[in-house]
């Protein structure tokens, strides 16, 4: 049975010095754990997987395998940098998978979301467990589990929706971060070099856009989030409230409303903005963005997203709302 407590001696690692002694002390436990075998790991560029790649590519290089599944519901930009830092700056051995349409083709027409969820988290087991079975010689499997998902979830990443790999896929586990807590690993992340953007990035749900696209997930409706997402955060962090606003994100849902543009009726989607507060998700309060700001995504949005015609703010604290939107 594993250990699943944080030694109670263990100091908080809150400054680079700190994440350098965490930093070398796992080089070196990692490498004895490993030996010359090899290790599996599911990279989707998020804090905790990026940290535990970064981690064993210092400890035992291209010992580790990365399997990065593009699903088709990541942000704009996220495939590419997830190759850009892992594959082309850290050299690593990186398995980048393009599942966009195997994801879209079975989301077709589902619209209820926990159905939807299902569909991303089996598809995405399938999807890894297939190219596990391509390869030779994995004998370990490394997880971005944290501390938090222990103490929540009995050590599983449940909230990813990812269930466990197959009975003849069962791998030794390699967690090296499961006894850290997220700013814990923010530190440790930032300290081994990886990009800000990467290290203090917003929550992101492991159903990604596919929660966030409302209602049975079009192409057309997902390039549209994607596109709207971009032009928010682009404006947040020019605006100084990245970092500084919880999670803020938009929804494309899943009615058209009428429009006018050059003198010519539309009939197109909206777009709602989602910004809150929150500590530890269960509830969340609405960040009060300055007007003027909201005129300026408004115009962009509407202007910029083939598709779109109205811009909405979704004012609802949690209770009531949830913060996503299914
Ligand atoms: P809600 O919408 O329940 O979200 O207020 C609370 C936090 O959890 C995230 N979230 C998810 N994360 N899989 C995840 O990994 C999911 O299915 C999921 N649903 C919600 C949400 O982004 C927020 O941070």
């Amino acid at each position: 049975m594993a250990n699943n407590k944080r030694p109670e001696t263990m100091e908080r690692i809150t400054t680079p010095a700190l994440a350098r002694v965490f930093i070398d002390e796992q080089i070196t436990a990692l490498r004895e754990q490993i030996g010359d075998r090899k290790v599996l790991l599911a990279l989707s560029g998020g804090v905790d997987s990026s940290v535990v790649a970064a981690l064993l590519i210092k400890a035992v290089g291209k010992q580790l395998v990365c399997v990065h599944v593009n699903h088709g519901l990541l942000r704009q930009g996220e495939p590419e940098q997830v190759v850009e830092v892992f594959r082309n700056q850290m050299d690593a051995n990186l398995i980048y998978v393009d599942a966009v349409d195997r994801f879209l083709d079975k989301l077709a027409g589902v619209s209820d979301p926990e159905t939807k969820r299902k569909i991303i988290g089996k598809e995405f087991i399938d999807v890894f467990a297939e190219e596990a079975k391509k390869l030779e010689g994995i004998d370990f499997l490394a997880q971005g589990t944290i501390y938090p998902d222990i103490l929540e979830s009995d050590g599983v990443k449940a909230h990813h929706n990812v269930g466990g790999l197959p009975e003849d896929l069962q791998f030794e586990l390699v967690e090296p971060v499961k006894f850290l807590y997220k700013d814990e690993v923010r530190v440790v992340g930032k300290e081994l070099g990886l990009p800000d953007n990467m290290v203090y990035r917003q929550p992101f749900p492991g159903p990604g856009l596919g929660v966030r696209c409302v209602g049975a997930i079009t192409r057309d409706r997902l390039e549209a989030l994607r596109a709207s997402d971009a032009i928010l955060r682009e404006e947040f962090a020019k605006n100084g409230l990245e970092g500084k606003v919880w999670q803020y994100f938009t929804v494309v849902p899943d009615f058209k409303s009428t429009g006018i543009d050059h003198g010519k009726r539309t009939f197109d989607w909206p777009v709602i903005i989602r910004a809150v507060n929150s500590v530890d998700a269960t509830a969340a309060t609405i960040e009060e963005i300055p007007y003027p700001l909201l005129h300026h995504i408004t115009w962009r949005i509407t202007h910029e997203v083939p598709g779109v015609n109205r811009v909405l703010y979704d004012l609802t604290p949690k209770p009531t709302g949830t913060i996503e939107w299914e």
